[in-house]
């Protein structure tokens, strides 16, 4: 067999790998023609908890989740299909003028389809709804994928906070101007 041959096999195998990727893309697209990011309802942050446990490195307790639900329900918002939550962000009003983003998740199958974009979106939107004019949010220094998706979104590093979650690892703090 010549060299040729090896490789166009290799060549068609990868581009049938592609092909499924794309499908199985759209066919999790298609899941999500039906959508809405809402407030989140108290009954649902049980499953925002499942979805943060298995996305984020900190624990918050149920306790905690409903506190901050109770706080600002407006800043907790998920994104919801027919059947499922899959993503959701909590958000805490700090100052009239100042928001701080506290959580945000997505179902891993799910990401890359723009459910973690209409989150923040969303929540920016709202907090322009508030006359909020500043957005503040941390992310670990080795998240990359986390940092760059706030970059597309406008948020600018500012700092670092050393030590700052409970494994000891740094933050980046980042932040978004809104006027
Ligand atoms: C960061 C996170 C929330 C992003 O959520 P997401 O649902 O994947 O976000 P989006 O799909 O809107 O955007 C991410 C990607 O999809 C692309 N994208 C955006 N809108 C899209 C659309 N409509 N269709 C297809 N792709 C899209 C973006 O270009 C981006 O590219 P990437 O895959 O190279 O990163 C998610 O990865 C996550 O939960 N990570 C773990 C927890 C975490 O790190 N949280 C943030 C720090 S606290």
């Amino acid at each position: 067999m010549s060299n040729m041959g090896i490789f166009s096999r290799r060549h068609s195998n990868k581009k049938l790998l592609n092909d499924d990727r794309i499908a199985t893309k759209e066919m999790l697209k298609e899941e999500l023609k039906y959508h809405s990011v809402r407030k989140i309802d108290p009954t649902e942050i049980r499953t925002a908890m499942d979805i943060s446990q298995r996305s984020l490195s900190e624990r918050y307790s149920k306790e905690l989740m409903h506190e901050i639900y109770g706080a600002w329900p407006d800043g907790f918002m998920v994104y919801s299909t027919e059947s499922d939550i899959l993503g959701f962000l909590a958000g805490k009003r700090v100052t009239q003028s100042e928001a701080r983003i506290l959580m945000l998740a997505t179902t891993e199958k799910y990401r890359s389809l723009g459910i973690g974009s209409e989150l923040i979106e969303n929540f920016v939107q709202t907090c322009r709804n508030y006359g909020i004019i500043t957005v503040r949010l941390e992310v670990r220094i080795d998240n990359k994928r986390g940092i760059e998706f706030y970059q597309r979104h406008g948020f600018i590093v500012t700092s670092i906070l050393r030590n700052y979650y409970s494994d000891g690892s740094d933050a980046y703090v980042m932040w978004k101007q809104l006027i």
